[in-house]
């Protein structure tokens, strides 16, 4: 390790931030201080150093050029919901589906951990831009960090570096503070981990003073704060006082052989193929149809001086989970992610290259593990061992895409003409309907729900409330979130259309009624064609629905009767599902706003 490396000079004149960056290296202790400029030369520096620490392996780069791969520590791949912390001042502000702890406690505590955290360690000092820089809707961070796998992943997923310190300079931007530690200082000639964590783990926002503060995790969401902290949590703070909104959608741009563009937003909850309806590639019958990808987990959205929505991608990368991801699911995604990625806890195949369940047809004949086990597919016959961890992740740029949307930077973002919510429902919920209006739309969205997959804690099949796919992300009361949403009409001259999806449910036979997939682009023309006035529509008790009539057919042999059991409405079941409504809306109940009540009211009567 060369010191003049290490040891850089600050990139940045601001007093503010020099005086913050020395106040939390005088706390964390750090050996050395590094300002990220965000170049070539010191990505490919820090690749190598944990190349030859043992964070990373240089993938084989005729099959997987500019690629590394990691494995993390077996406790540490995931988010940690139950240690993820909103500390506001009041208790009723984070609202009751955010874990809280008075600020001040939470402070004596966080500075406790921190004290001496980075000892041994390099502390990375990395300014970025959620969205691009310059946009005036970007938001500006610097996060603090002793991880380098932290810094080369950000550099992916952000833009980064000496032009976002040129930004700060100017001084015309807020900065959100992030400090980000693993929790694992280094005693003098004390061998380091390959995967450095603490068992003991803290994500927390403090909400007015925009701050986020992360101990001992190195993994995604957690380690990755421009994400979820950021670009949600904390930004979803900054929405709200500033009238827009940060949600967790991805955003998608459908293009007719007009030439015509469209673009929706759409929230689902994980596991419901996010990823995969934000790289669609429309199916035969389609012939001239593009669907262009603007983001897959994240948009910003602002009403512009016309008082239209238009929305950003905050992110510059994918952070995409790797175990389902193929050539027949997703091979825009298989594409993005073939050159110049970062894999996480995936497997490792003896050519040095990498593999997950779902990947190919056939598995390899033998692997590495994401846990540096042998693996074969005898012993994942025999175990059940998986040879990816099912959270493992592909991190890559989103320039990658093959279906990127040249509009995918642009400062002032993408019009959006609809809003979309899903969720994966075996029953209950049609294939596609329309909500009434702006309201009863708002109320789709914050009754949404999920049935639990093996990939979380709970009775599987169990529907979880989601609202808006927000649970995990909203930084405040959700009560006050739902009022915000209905609050936001009133800044609209032209109010996006809002629509609820179901690519799940099953028949009598417990088997997918709808392909989905390519196939979803079908519903994505009678979304577009409703947004436009243009497709016609039924009205029902939950909503506007298709006919059979109205959906483009050729190219998928898909009867009638099939269609008609995918939109059947059955009004017991939708009575049923009322009251699951109810269990959200009892927790919530004195921030509920009274459009959610009267919307709640005006379904009952309908069923
Ligand atoms: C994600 C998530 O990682 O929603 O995007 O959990
Ligand atoms: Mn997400």
């Amino acid at each position: 390790m060369t010191l003049s490396r290490t040891v850089s000079a600050p990139l940045s004149r601001n007093k503010h931030l020099l005086n913050w960056v020395n106040k939390m290296a005088a706390l964390t202790r750090p050996a050395a201080i590094h300002w990220v400029d965000g170049s070539e030369e010191e990505n490919e520096f820090l690749l190598q150093q944990m190349v030859d620490s043992g964070t990373l392996t240089r993938l084989n780069q005729d099959l997987w050029p500019g690629c590394y791969y990691a494995r993390s520590d077996k406790s540490d791949v995931a988010r940690v919901e139950d240690r993820t912390y909103i500390c506001s001042l009041s208790r009723d502000a984070a609202g009751p589906t955010n874990n809280w702890v008075n600020p001040y406690e939470m402070r004596r505590k966080l500075k406790s951990l921190f004290d001496g955290a980075m000892a041994g360690r390099t502390m990375y000092v990395l300014a970025y831009s959620m969205g691009p820089v310059g946009s005036p809707m970007s938001q500006i961070g610097v996060q603090l960090t002793d991880s380098p796998y932290a810094v080369v992943n950000m550099r992916l997923m952000a833009r980064i570096g000496q032009r976002v310190f040129a930004e700060i300079d100017r001084d015309e931007k807020r900065v959100v503070p992030c400090m980000h530690t693993v929790g694992a200082p280094l005693a003098p000639g004390q061998k380091d981990a390959a995967w450095p964590c603490n068992q003991e783990k803290y994500i927390v926002h403090f909400p007015e003073t925009r701050e986020i503060w992360s101990y001992g995790s190195g993994y995604g969401g957690n380690a990755l704060l421009g994400k979820k902290c950021f670009a949600l949590r904390i930004a979803s703070n900054i929405a709200r006082d500033e009238g827009w909104m940060a949600e967790h959608m991805l955003i998608l741009g459908v293009e007719n052989p007009q030439g015509e563009k469209t673009y929706v937003a759409a929230a689902f909850p994980s596991a419901c193929g996010k990823t995969n309806f934000a790289m669609l590639i429309p199916p035969a019958g389609y012939e001239g149809w593009k669907v262009w990808t603007v983001g897959d987990d994240i948009a910003w959205i602002k009403p512009d001086a016309e008082g239209r929505l238009r929305a950003i991608n905050p992110e510059a990368g994918f952070f995409g989970v790797a175990p389902g991801t193929s050539a027949a699911t997703n091979p825009n995604a298989m594409t993005a992610l073939a050159r110049n990625s970062i894999f996480t806890n995936v497997a490792l195949t003896p050519e040095g290259g990498v593999w997950w369940e779902g990947m190919t047809d056939e598995p390899p004949a033998e692997c590495t593990d994401w846990q540096g086990n042998h693996w074969t597919p005898a012993i994942a016959a025999a175990t059940g061992a998986k040879a990816a961890h099912p959270n493992a992740r592909f991190t890559a740029p989103a320039s990658q895409c093959p279906t990127i949307d040249p509009a995918w930077e642009a400062p002032d973002g993408v019009p959006i003409s609809a809003i979309i919510f899903g969720g994966r429902r075996a029953t209950t919920m049609p294939l596609v309907y329309q909500a009434f209006n702006w309201s009863a739309g708002v109320y789709i969205g914050a009754t949404m729900g999920s049935e639990m997959t093996a990939a979380a804690a709970g009775a599987i099949g169990k529907v979880r409330r989601d609202p808006m796919a927000m649970l995990p992300f909203c930084g405040y009361h959700m009560g006050d979130y739902f009022r915000h949403w209905i609050k936001m009409q009133r800044s609209l001259s032209e109010t996006p259309r809002i629509f609820h999806v179901n690519w799940f449910r099953k028949d009598e036979n417990g088997k997918f009624v709808w392909p989905g997939f390519s196939e979803n682009m079908r519903v994505l023309e009678w979304i577009v064609g409703r947004a436009h006035g243009r497709a016609s529509g039924r009205e029902t008790p939950i909503g506007w629905v298709p006919g059979y009539d109205d959906l483009r057919w050729n190219g998928l042999d898909f009867p009638r009767e099939k269609f008609e059991k995918l939109q059947e409405f059955d009004r017991s079941a939708w009575r049923n599902e009322v009251l699951g409504h109810e269990e959200l809306f009892i927790e919530l109940h004195d921030h509920l706003p009274k459009e959610m009540v009267y919307e709640r009211e005006l379904l009952i009567c309908r069923l």
